[in-house]
C-alpha cells in the first residue's frame, strides 16, 4: 500500500519509521516531511494545511492510505475531504476533531458527561470574564478557546496577571479567533500523565503512559514548549489509576463522543493529572502527542499500519495491539532561544553516534548534502532499555555525539519519573 503521511515533525518521523516495518507498506509520501524524514520517505513540500494541494496530490499518486498527523488539518476536515475522494484515512473527523480545537466544547463535554475535570466557566464577553476574575481563587487557569500552538493557557498567580492575560487573549486578538473565546478554571496539582489510545470510536486500546516536560527549563521552569522530552512507561499511570481512567475518563469520553454524533477514530490523547481527588482530564488532543510519540512508539511491537487499518474499518476489537514492556526515553535537542527567538541554519554534526540509538528529525532540512537546522525542536534521540535509567542515560550519552551551534536541551528529563520509582 502506498500511504500519504501528513506532517513533518519528530512525530511523523516516528510514525514513519513504524510504519516502514509493517510488510503491507509500499511507498510512503510525507507532506511535507522534513531534512530526516528523506532518508524514510519521499518527501513532498507541500502544507500539512494546503487542503487542495494534499487532495490533488494525492489523487494524482493513487495513495492507498493517509494518515493525518497534525491538529491542523484535522481541525480543518481533510480527513472528511479524502475519505469522500475514497481514501481511507487515519485521523479523526472534523467534528471529532473539536475535541480539541475547541477547549469551550471538551469542557462542556466533560461538564454534561460527569467526566472528571477542574471546574470551569467559559466566557465570550471581556468584562464577564474580568467579572469572575475577581471572585476566584488563585493561582488560576486561562485558556484560550481554540488552537494556539501549545501557547493559549496561563497559569497566572496575580490577579493582575489573569486580567492581563483575558485582555490580551480576547481584547488584543493574541491567537487571533482562537481567543474570542476563553475558558478559566480551577489550578490543579498533582503529576501529569499523557495516554494515547487507538479507538475506532467502538473500542479501545491504550498505549503505555508516558510523561512529557512541557517547561523549557531544568525542574519545570520557563516557558512552556511543546515538549522537551518524555518517557514511558510513567510509573504514576499503576493498574489502579488505569483502571480508574478507563472506567472514569475512555469509556465515557468514547460514548459521549458517540452521542454527540462525533464519534471519535484515530488516536485520543488524554492529558491526565492525577490529583488527590482522583483522575483528572486537563486537556484532549485529537492526535498523537508530540514528544510522546516518540518515546511510546519505539516501544511498539505490532504491526502500526494494521492497526491504523483497523481503526479505520472499526474492527479494533479483533486486531492485535502489543507494546514490549521495556522502558523508553526521547530526550529533545533544541535550537537556543526556543520557544521564543531562535536561529534556524546550523550544521547539525554526528560524531562517532551511538547505533543503538533512533534519531528522529523534527525541525531539520537537508541543504548540498548537509544536514542544517530548520526549527525550534530540531531531533528526538531515543532510547529503549531493559530500565528507565539506562534508557535515559543512554540518551545524554547519545546527546554527547551531536553538534550544532546554540543546541540546548533540558538535563532533567526522566528525573521525575525515576524519582517515583525509585
Ligand atoms: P494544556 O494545553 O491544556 O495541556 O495545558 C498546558 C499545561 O498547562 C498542562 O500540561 C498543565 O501542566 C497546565 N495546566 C492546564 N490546565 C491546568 C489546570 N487546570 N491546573 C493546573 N495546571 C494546568
Ligand atoms: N506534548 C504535548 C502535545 O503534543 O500536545
Amino acid at each position: 500500500m502506498d500511504i500519504l503521511v501528513i506532517g513533518g515533525g519528530g512525530r511523523e518521523h516516528a510514525i514513519i519509521k513504524k510504519l516502514k516495518q509493517s510488510p503491507l507498506c509500499g511507498k510512503i509520501y510525507a507532506l511535507p516531511g522534513n531534512g530526516g524524514i528523506a532518508e524514510d520517505a519521499v518527501c513532498v513540500p507541500i502544507a500539512a494545511t494546503d487542503i487542495a494541494g494534499i487532495k490533488a496530490f494525492a489523487s494524482e499518486n493513487h495513495v492507498d492510505f493517509a494518515a493525518v498527523i497534525p491538529d491542523d488539518p484535522l481541525a480543518m476536515g481533510l480527513t472528511d475531504e479524502l475519505r469522500a475522494m475514497g481514501i481511507p484515512c487515519f485521523g479523526p473527523s472534523k467534528a471529532a476533531a473539536i475535541i480539541e480545537s475547541s477547549k469551550a466544547f471538551s469542557k462542556e463535554l466533560m461538564k454534561r458527561y460527569g467526566i472528571p475535570t477542574a471546574p470551569f466557566e467559559t466566557f465570550s464577553d471581556y468584562d464577564e470574564a474580568v467579572k469572575h476574575l475577581e471572585n476566584h481563587s488563585l493561582p488560576v487557569v486561562i485558556k484560550a478557546d481554540g488552537l494556539a500552538l501549545g501557547k493559549g493557557v496561563i497559569i497566572a498567580n496575580t490577579l493582575d496577571e489573569a486580567k492581563a492575560a483575558v485582555k490580551n487573549m480576547m481584547l488584543d486578538g493574541a491567537f487571533g479567533h482562537s481567543g474570542d473565546r476563553v475558558v478559566i478554571e480551577d489550578f490543579l496539582v498533582g503529576p501529569e500523565i499523557s495516554l494515547l489510545v487507538f479507538t475506532d470510536g467502538k473500542s479501545a486500546a491504550l498505549m503505555p503512559a508516558s510523561m512529557d516536560h512541557k517547561r523549557i527549563g531544568d525542574g519545570d521552569t520557563g516557558k512552556n514548549t511543546g515538549g522537551m522530552g518524555a518517557v514511558a512507561p510513567n510509573p504514576y499511570f499503576t493498574d489502579e489509576v488505569r483502571a480508574e481512567t478507563t472506567e472514569n475518563i475512555i469509556i465515557p469520553t468514547l460514548e459521549a463522543m458517540k452521542k454527540e454524533g462525533r464519534t471519535f477514530k484515530g488516536c485520543l490523547y488524554f492529558g491526565l493529572m492525577l490529583t488527590k481527588n482522583g483522575v483528572k482530564v486537563i486537556e484532549y488532543n485529537c492526535r498523537f502527542g508530540d514528544p510522546e510519540t516518540q518515546a511510546v512508539l519505539p516501544l511498539m511491537e505490532s504491526d502500526l499500519l494494521e492497526t491504523m487499518l483497523a481503526v479505520e474499518e472499526e474492527r479494533l476489537c479483533k486486531a492485535e495491539v502489543r507494546f514490549s514492556d521495556k522502558f523508553s526515553c526521547c530526550l529533545v535537542l533544541a535550537s537556543g532561544g526556543y520557544p521564543e527567538k531562535y536561529e534556524k541554519g546550523k550544521e547539525i554534526i554526528f560524531d562517532n553516534f551511538p547505533g543503538n540509538i533512533e534519531v528522529f528529525h523534527a525541525g531539520t532540512k537537508q541543504e548540498n548534502g548537509k544536514m542544517l537546522t530548520n526549527g525550534g525542536r530540531v531531533l528526538g534521540l531515543n532510547a529503549v532499555r531493559d530500565t528507565l535509567r539506562e534508557a535515559v542515560t543512554a540518551c545524554y550519552e547519545a546527546a554527547e555525539h551531536v553538534s550544532f551551534e546554540n543546541k540546548y536541551m533540558r538535563n532533567d528529563i526522566g528525573k521525575l519519573a525515576l524519582e517515583a520509582i525509585d
